[in-house]
């Protein structure tokens, strides 16, 4: 029999859920028809800028890559904050929080075409200074939030310092319905042309997320140029990795970077369409005809 103190805190528990007006979706949930083929859905690349966030918004792209750095706005250069940009970037036109409200005000305001964002942290103290807006952000949006950082040396020999793991995975575990994209750092493109994830960095990467015990859906971006070199290594990732956390690949590349297409596509069909997402310059997405 319910007491008194028992009716008490059913209530206090209902009023509790319905205080949580939103949270972020699942990315297959919010874009149904991409369910068996991941690489339908379409990337905007490195959106640091409010002119090309404008661009952006106003086409038919469905995901928003930016990336976050700590720096200052042009317009005021004496307030350190999360920026948008790209190392070696140290200012931008848009902060951070101008530009998730921006995203945020074109999701309510539109009917068609909203979209998602993933947010590509270059350091654990910019991380750690974008909490306080990942959580209202977490509180008020629908769309699919994506939280990246490179935590994990990698291939070739990149000398580019990691995001601090642990710290890195601490802070988003809060934000189970992120997803979250953990990847190595990577010196690739330009003479290098070669290169492989190598095994100890992937076994690295499972151990880091099994001993800070997370939660979240995790996809692993890989440099598409790499990734076609190690379709051994990425497969098996990703059969260790799928019943725990749902894990997938994004397949990135930069402007320019060496890709042999054909090995990336064998990597793409032996994975499944349902387990790589793709955001690639249309150069390369041009050559994989995937629909074979
Ligand atoms: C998967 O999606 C890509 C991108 O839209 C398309 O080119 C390809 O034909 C699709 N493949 C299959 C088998 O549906």
């Amino acid at each position: 029999m319910l007491n008194f103190v028992g009716y008490i805190s059913l209530i206090g528990l209902g009023m509790l859920g319905k205080q949580i007006v939103c949270e972020p979706s699942d990315t297959i949930d919010f874009f149904p028809n991409i369910k068996d083929n991941l690489t339908k859905l379409s990337w905007a690349h490195a959106v640091n800028d409010a002119r090309y966030l404008e661009e952006v918004l106003s086409g038919d792209i469905m995901m928003i890559e930016a990336d976050i750095i700590l720096g200052t706005l042009i317009d005021d250069p004496s307030n350190l904050q999360p920026v948008m940009g790209h190392p070696p970037a140290q200012t931008s036109d848009i902060s951070l929080q101008q530009f998730l409200q921006r995203i945020n005000e074109f999701n309510t305001q539109t009917t068609v075409s909203k979209k998602g964002v993933k947010l590509d942290f270059k350091s654990i103290e910019v991380f750690e200074m974008s909490l306080h807006i990942i959580e209202k952000l977490y509180q008020e949006v629908s769309y699919p939030v994506w939280i990246n950082a490179d935590i994990l040396p990698g291939p070739v020999n990149s000398q580019v310092k990691p995001v601090n793991a642990s710290r890195f995975l601490r802070g988003a575990g809060p934000y189970s319905k992120t997803m979250l994209s953990t990847g190595w750092t990577t010196l690739y493109g330009g003479n290098i042309v070669e290169g492989t994830y190598t095994s100890e960095q992937l076994n690295e990467m499972v151990s880091t997320l099994m001993d800070n015990d997370v939660e979240q859906k995790v996809t692993f971006p890989v440099r598409a140029g790499i990734a076609a070199n190690s379709k051994e290594g990425l497969i098996k990732l990703l059969k260790e990795t799928s019943s725990k956390f749902d894990s997938t690949l994004t397949i990135w590349s930069s402007q320019g970077d060496f890709v042999n297409i054909d090995s990336l596509k064998k990597l793409i069909l032996e994975c499944g369409l349902n387990r790589i997402y793709l955001d690639v310059p249309k150069e390369v997405s041009d050559q994989l005809h995937l629909d074979s």
